[in-house]
Protein backbone atom coordinates (compact mmCIF):
# COMPACT_ATOMS: atom_id res chain seq x y z
CA UNK A 1 0.00 0.00 0.00
CA UNK A 2 1.56 3.10 -0.74
CA UNK A 3 0.55 6.83 0.96
CA UNK A 4 0.72 9.68 -1.03
CA UNK A 5 -2.16 12.50 0.35
CA UNK A 6 -4.23 11.53 3.17
CA UNK A 7 -6.90 10.58 0.19
CA UNK A 8 -5.11 6.96 0.23
CA UNK A 9 -6.83 6.10 3.86
CA UNK A 10 -10.17 5.59 4.71
CA UNK A 11 -11.68 7.14 8.00
CA UNK A 12 -11.60 3.84 9.78
CA UNK A 13 -8.23 3.11 8.38
CA UNK A 14 -6.99 6.32 9.86
CA UNK A 15 -8.63 5.48 13.36
CA UNK A 16 -6.95 1.96 13.11
CA UNK A 17 -3.33 3.12 12.35
CA UNK A 18 -4.18 5.12 14.85
CA UNK A 19 -5.07 2.51 17.55
CA UNK A 20 -2.09 0.56 16.08
CA UNK A 21 0.21 3.26 16.96
CA UNK A 22 -0.95 3.51 20.78
CA UNK A 23 -0.52 -0.20 21.13
CA UNK A 24 2.83 0.35 19.32
CA UNK A 25 3.96 2.97 22.17
CA UNK A 26 6.08 0.72 24.41
CA UNK A 27 8.17 -0.27 21.35
CA UNK A 28 8.55 3.40 20.33
CA UNK A 29 9.77 4.44 23.81
CA UNK A 30 12.41 1.45 23.80
CA UNK A 31 10.25 -0.25 26.66
CA UNK A 32 9.57 -3.36 25.19
CA UNK A 33 11.30 -4.62 22.04
CA UNK A 34 9.01 -6.29 19.37
CA UNK A 35 10.72 -7.48 16.00
CA UNK A 36 7.91 -7.60 13.77
CA UNK A 37 9.94 -6.27 10.44
CA UNK A 38 13.03 -8.06 11.04
CA UNK A 39 14.43 -9.03 7.75
CA UNK A 40 12.76 -5.98 6.02
CA UNK A 41 14.63 -3.20 4.57
CA UNK A 42 13.74 0.67 4.30
CA UNK A 43 15.04 2.93 1.71
CA UNK A 44 14.87 6.28 3.06
CA UNK A 45 15.21 8.49 0.07
CA UNK A 46 15.45 12.56 0.97
CA UNK A 47 16.01 14.82 -1.45
CA UNK A 48 15.60 17.71 0.62
CA UNK A 49 16.41 18.29 4.29
CA UNK A 50 14.47 16.46 7.08
CA UNK A 51 15.66 15.63 10.78
CA UNK A 52 12.46 14.39 12.38
CA UNK A 53 10.98 12.63 9.28
CA UNK A 54 13.71 10.81 8.47
CA UNK A 55 15.52 9.97 12.00
CA UNK A 56 12.02 8.84 12.94
CA UNK A 57 11.34 6.59 10.34
CA UNK A 58 14.86 5.49 10.71
CA UNK A 59 13.48 4.95 14.33
CA UNK A 60 10.61 3.01 14.08
CA UNK A 61 12.42 0.69 11.61
CA UNK A 62 15.08 -0.23 13.76
CA UNK A 63 13.24 -0.53 16.56
CA UNK A 64 11.02 -3.13 15.47
CA UNK A 65 14.18 -5.02 14.51
CA UNK A 66 14.53 -4.07 10.65
CA UNK A 67 17.41 -2.41 8.57
CA UNK A 68 17.47 1.15 6.88
CA UNK A 69 19.47 2.61 3.98
CA UNK A 70 19.64 6.25 3.71
CA UNK A 71 19.95 8.34 0.04
CA UNK A 72 20.27 11.89 0.37
CA UNK A 73 21.56 13.98 -2.98
CA UNK A 74 24.96 14.49 -1.04
CA UNK A 75 26.77 11.00 -1.31
CA UNK A 76 24.62 9.74 -4.03
CA UNK A 77 24.62 9.11 -7.88
CA UNK A 78 21.85 12.03 -8.30
CA UNK A 79 25.01 14.61 -7.92
CA UNK A 80 25.70 12.51 -11.24
CA UNK A 81 22.63 13.51 -12.81
CA UNK A 82 20.79 10.16 -12.31
CA UNK A 83 17.49 10.63 -12.67
CA UNK A 84 14.31 9.85 -10.28
CA UNK A 85 13.00 7.08 -12.25
CA UNK A 86 16.12 5.15 -12.35
CA UNK A 87 16.97 5.87 -8.79
CA UNK A 88 13.77 4.04 -7.77
CA UNK A 89 14.22 0.95 -9.80
CA UNK A 90 17.71 0.72 -7.72
CA UNK A 91 15.41 0.73 -4.31
CA UNK A 92 12.66 -1.63 -6.02
CA UNK A 93 15.54 -3.81 -5.95
CA UNK A 94 17.62 -3.04 -3.13
CA UNK A 95 14.40 -2.56 -0.12
CA UNK A 96 11.15 -3.67 0.81
CA UNK A 97 9.88 -0.59 1.17
CA UNK A 98 10.65 3.83 0.53
CA UNK A 99 10.11 6.40 2.51
CA UNK A 100 10.41 9.51 -0.44
CA UNK A 101 10.51 13.46 0.58
CA UNK A 102 11.30 15.41 -2.54
CA UNK A 103 11.34 19.06 -3.58
CA UNK A 104 8.77 18.61 -6.38
CA UNK A 105 5.34 18.20 -5.62
CA UNK A 106 4.15 15.01 -7.36
CA UNK A 107 7.60 13.51 -7.29
CA UNK A 108 5.60 10.92 -4.57
CA UNK A 109 3.46 9.04 -6.61
CA UNK A 110 5.72 9.87 -9.77
CA UNK A 111 8.55 7.57 -7.65
CA UNK A 112 5.21 4.86 -6.98
CA UNK A 113 4.36 4.77 -10.30
CA UNK A 114 7.65 3.91 -11.15
CA UNK A 115 8.40 0.63 -8.87
CA UNK A 116 6.64 -2.37 -7.38
CA UNK A 117 6.80 -1.78 -3.12
CA UNK A 118 5.26 0.49 -1.11
CA UNK A 119 5.57 4.38 -1.42
CA UNK A 120 4.81 7.00 1.86
CA UNK A 121 5.48 10.38 0.61
CA UNK A 122 7.45 12.15 3.27
CA UNK A 123 6.53 15.28 1.82
CA UNK A 124 6.95 16.29 -1.97
CA UNK A 125 7.77 20.14 -2.56
CA UNK A 126 4.46 21.95 -1.07
CA UNK A 127 2.24 19.48 -1.72
CA UNK A 128 1.44 16.43 1.19
CA UNK A 129 3.00 15.07 4.11
CA UNK A 130 0.31 12.56 4.89
CA UNK A 131 2.77 10.88 7.30
CA UNK A 132 2.91 14.05 9.51
CA UNK A 133 -0.98 14.13 9.37
CA UNK A 134 -0.82 10.86 10.83
CA UNK A 135 1.41 11.84 13.92
CA UNK A 136 -0.57 15.23 14.16
CA UNK A 137 -4.22 12.87 14.43
CA UNK A 138 -2.34 10.94 17.00
CA UNK A 139 -1.23 13.99 19.05
CA UNK A 140 -5.04 15.06 19.35
CA UNK A 141 -6.19 12.24 20.45
CA UNK A 142 -3.77 12.21 23.10
CA UNK A 143 -4.70 15.85 24.11
CA UNK A 144 -7.83 16.10 23.42
CA UNK A 145 -9.06 12.22 24.06
CA UNK A 146 -10.81 12.28 20.29
CA UNK A 147 -10.04 13.85 16.91
CA UNK A 148 -13.72 14.63 16.11
CA UNK A 149 -15.27 17.90 15.90
CA UNK A 150 -12.56 20.03 17.22
CA UNK A 151 -11.69 24.00 16.63
CA UNK A 152 -8.48 24.01 14.97
CA UNK A 153 -6.44 26.67 13.65
CA UNK A 154 -3.90 26.69 11.43
CA UNK A 155 -1.00 28.90 11.00
CA UNK A 156 1.27 30.82 8.95
CA UNK A 157 2.29 29.31 5.44
CA UNK A 158 -0.65 28.12 4.38
CA UNK A 159 0.38 28.36 1.03
CA UNK A 160 3.43 26.96 0.95
CA UNK A 161 2.85 24.34 3.91
CA UNK A 162 2.28 20.54 2.83
CA UNK A 163 2.04 19.92 6.67
CA UNK A 164 -0.96 22.02 6.75
CA UNK A 165 -2.92 20.73 3.28
CA UNK A 166 -2.63 16.92 4.22
CA UNK A 167 -3.88 17.87 7.65
CA UNK A 168 -6.91 20.31 6.74
CA UNK A 169 -8.22 17.57 4.42
CA UNK A 170 -7.90 14.98 7.44
CA UNK A 171 -9.16 17.14 10.27
CA UNK A 172 -12.51 18.32 7.79
CA UNK A 173 -13.28 14.89 7.30
CA UNK A 174 -13.59 14.08 11.09
CA UNK A 175 -15.66 17.28 11.45
CA UNK A 176 -13.62 20.01 12.08
CA UNK A 177 -13.87 23.56 12.50
CA UNK A 178 -10.99 25.28 10.54
CA UNK A 179 -9.86 28.71 10.85
CA UNK A 180 -6.63 29.81 8.50
CA UNK A 181 -4.67 32.79 9.99
CA UNK A 182 -1.93 33.39 7.41
CA UNK A 183 -0.41 37.07 5.36
CA UNK A 184 -2.63 37.38 2.37
CA UNK A 185 0.82 36.29 0.57
CA UNK A 186 0.56 32.91 1.86
CA UNK A 187 -3.69 32.28 2.23
CA UNK A 188 -4.00 28.09 1.83
CA UNK A 189 -4.65 28.03 -1.63
CA UNK A 190 -8.20 28.41 -3.52
CA UNK A 191 -8.40 24.87 -5.07
CA UNK A 192 -8.18 23.38 -1.00
CA UNK A 193 -10.81 26.09 0.28
CA UNK A 194 -12.62 24.95 -2.34
CA UNK A 195 -12.59 21.46 -1.90
CA UNK A 196 -13.42 21.66 1.90
CA UNK A 197 -16.47 23.69 2.04
CA UNK A 198 -17.44 21.69 -0.90
CA UNK A 199 -16.95 18.55 1.41
CA UNK A 200 -18.79 20.46 4.18
CA UNK A 201 -16.23 21.69 6.46
CA UNK A 202 -16.91 24.70 7.78
CA UNK A 203 -13.81 27.40 7.19
CA UNK A 204 -13.01 30.93 8.40
CA UNK A 205 -9.95 33.09 7.18
CA UNK A 206 -8.48 35.65 8.98
CA UNK A 207 -4.95 37.07 9.19
CA UNK A 208 -5.20 37.99 13.16
CA UNK A 209 -4.03 35.42 15.35
CA UNK A 210 -4.53 36.63 18.90
CA UNK A 211 -8.37 37.18 18.05
CA UNK A 212 -8.60 33.51 17.57
CA UNK A 213 -7.20 32.02 20.44
CA UNK A 214 -9.50 32.06 23.07
CA UNK A 215 -12.37 29.94 21.16
CA UNK A 216 -9.78 27.22 20.11
CA UNK A 217 -9.10 23.34 20.50
CA UNK A 218 -5.52 23.47 18.80
CA UNK A 219 -3.50 26.16 17.92
CA UNK A 220 -1.15 24.65 14.77
CA UNK A 221 1.68 27.18 14.07
CA UNK A 222 3.72 26.68 10.90
CA UNK A 223 7.02 28.17 9.64
CA UNK A 224 7.41 30.35 6.93
CA UNK A 225 8.93 27.90 4.11
CA UNK A 226 11.76 30.39 2.77
CA UNK A 227 13.07 27.81 0.42
CA UNK A 228 9.71 27.39 -1.73
CA UNK A 229 9.64 31.60 -2.64
CA UNK A 230 10.40 32.27 -5.87
CA UNK A 231 11.96 35.52 -4.28
CA UNK A 232 13.79 36.91 -1.38
CA UNK A 233 12.26 40.22 -1.14
CA UNK A 234 8.91 38.69 -1.05
CA UNK A 235 9.92 36.12 2.08
CA UNK A 236 11.47 38.98 3.91
CA UNK A 237 7.83 41.03 3.92
CA UNK A 238 6.42 38.17 5.97
CA UNK A 239 8.95 36.36 7.73
CA UNK A 240 8.46 36.90 11.55
CA UNK A 241 4.89 37.70 11.25
CA UNK A 242 3.21 35.55 13.82
CA UNK A 243 5.01 34.43 17.10
CA UNK A 244 2.69 33.11 20.03
CA UNK A 245 4.21 33.44 23.71
CA UNK A 246 2.51 32.15 27.11
CA UNK A 247 1.72 36.45 27.69
CA UNK A 248 -0.79 35.83 24.55
CA UNK A 249 -2.71 32.41 26.21
CA UNK A 250 -3.70 33.90 29.34
CA UNK A 251 -7.31 33.89 28.24
CA UNK A 252 -6.73 30.57 26.42
CA UNK A 253 -8.93 27.34 26.69
CA UNK A 254 -6.45 25.67 29.71
CA UNK A 255 -6.33 22.44 27.31
CA UNK A 256 -5.47 24.25 24.41
CA UNK A 257 -2.85 22.72 22.19
CA UNK A 258 -0.31 24.14 20.55
CA UNK A 259 1.45 22.52 17.62
CA UNK A 260 4.09 22.87 15.01
CA UNK A 261 6.07 20.29 13.07
CA UNK A 262 9.11 21.94 13.50
CA UNK A 263 11.43 23.14 12.92
CA UNK A 264 10.49 26.42 14.48
CA UNK A 265 12.32 29.57 13.91
CA UNK A 266 10.18 32.18 15.22
CA UNK A 267 6.84 31.21 15.68
CA UNK A 268 6.56 29.79 19.42
CA UNK A 269 8.54 31.60 21.58
CA UNK A 270 10.34 29.95 24.28
CA UNK A 271 8.06 30.92 27.29
CA UNK A 272 5.39 28.22 26.16
CA UNK A 273 7.69 25.28 26.37
CA UNK A 274 7.76 25.04 30.01
CA UNK A 275 3.49 25.37 29.53
CA UNK A 276 1.19 23.02 29.76
CA UNK A 277 -0.14 23.97 26.26
CA UNK A 278 3.02 23.08 24.66
CA UNK A 279 2.57 19.86 22.37
CA UNK A 280 5.27 20.33 20.10
CA UNK A 281 7.90 17.58 21.48
CA UNK A 282 5.63 15.12 22.11
CA UNK A 283 3.83 15.60 18.67
CA UNK A 284 7.59 15.13 16.83
CA UNK A 285 8.38 11.50 19.23
CA UNK A 286 5.16 10.64 18.06
CA UNK A 287 6.31 10.35 14.39
CA UNK A 288 7.98 7.00 15.75
CA UNK A 289 4.81 4.86 16.68
CA UNK A 290 2.82 6.42 13.97
CA UNK A 291 5.09 5.49 11.53
CA UNK A 292 5.88 2.08 13.18
CA UNK A 293 2.37 1.50 12.70
CA UNK A 294 2.09 2.81 9.01
CA UNK A 295 5.74 0.54 8.29
CA UNK A 296 3.45 -2.67 9.47
CA UNK A 297 0.62 -2.05 7.49
CA UNK A 298 2.32 -0.87 4.69
CA UNK A 299 4.22 -4.33 5.16
CA UNK A 300 1.22 -6.47 5.98
CA UNK A 301 2.47 -7.36 9.07
CA UNK A 302 -0.43 -7.49 11.79
CA UNK A 303 0.32 -5.86 15.25
CA UNK A 304 -0.42 -8.05 18.08
CA UNK A 305 -3.15 -7.30 20.21
CA UNK A 306 -0.83 -6.98 23.78
CA UNK A 307 2.62 -5.63 23.94
CA UNK A 308 4.65 -5.91 26.95
N1 LIG B 1 7.92 17.90 10.49
C1 LIG B 1 8.89 17.62 9.59
O1 LIG B 1 8.63 17.21 8.45
O2 LIG B 1 10.16 17.82 10.06
P1 LIG B 1 11.47 17.51 9.24
O3 LIG B 1 11.51 18.48 8.07
O4 LIG B 1 12.62 17.74 10.18
O5 LIG B 1 11.41 16.11 8.73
Amino acid sequence: MDLITMDDLTNDESISLLEDARRLMPVANGSAYLPLLEGKVLGNLFFENSTRTRLSFETAMKRLGGEVLNLSDVGSSVKKGETLYDTMQMIDGYADIAVIRHPRQGAAQYAADAVEIPILNAGDGAGNHPTQTLLDLFTIKQGHGTIRDLRVVLVGDLRYGRTVHSLSHALSRFGASLTFVSPESLMMPEEIVRDLKSNGCDVAETSDLLSVLGSSDVVYMTRIQRERFPDEAEYEKVAGIYTIKSDDLANAPSNLMIMHPLPRVSEIHPSIDSTSHAWYFRQAFNGVPTRMALLCRSLGVPIPEVIN
